[in-house]
């Protein structure tokens, strides 16, 4: 081999190996996510995603119940709503850019890491 092509696969061994993290982080840290959530969602979500944190517990419409798993809206219009997609967007753009409540505020200021990891504890909730 010469050290020309050594040196390429080393560049795309370089590559797999970024593209690798890449992909698990997307998946999200359930750990992770339960540190922002109850930084920035638990007053109205709840500890255990009932809805019925000490804000939430006043709110028309109630937050949304994590631990029945049954999500409202469809945010890329392909006919399901709660998909990993539809969660992302409403954390990062807020119930009311998709029909939605405006009490489900935009959280522009979470990382792509943050709502993934954020999405991740979501999902744990549901009982
Ligand atoms: C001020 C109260 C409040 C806070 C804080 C809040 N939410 Fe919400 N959230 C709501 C309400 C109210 C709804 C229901 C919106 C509706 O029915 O239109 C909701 C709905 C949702 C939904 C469901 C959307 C659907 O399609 O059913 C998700 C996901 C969500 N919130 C995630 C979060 C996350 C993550 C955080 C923290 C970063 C957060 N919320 C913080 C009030 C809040």
């Amino acid at each position: 081999m010469t050290s020309h092509t050594s040196q390429m696969l080393l560049a795309l061994a370089a590559v797999a190996t970024l593209a690798i993290p890449g992909s698990a982080l997307a998946a999200g840290d359930v750990e992770a996510g339960k540190a922002t959530y109850m930084t920035n969602c638990q007053s109205c979500h709840g500890d255990t995603g009932k809805g019925d944190g000490p804000v939430g517990a006043v709110l028309q419409p109630s937050p949304r119940d994590f631990s029945k798993g049954d999500f409202k809206l469809d945010t890329d219009s392909d006919g399901k709503s709660g998909t990993d997609a539809d969660l992302v967007n409403v954390i990062k753009k807020g119930g009311l850019a998709y029909g939605g409540s405006p009490l489900m505020a935009a959280w522009p200021a979470l990382s792509d890491g943050d709502v993934d990891n954020l999405v991740a504890f979501i999902r744990s909730l549901k009982q």
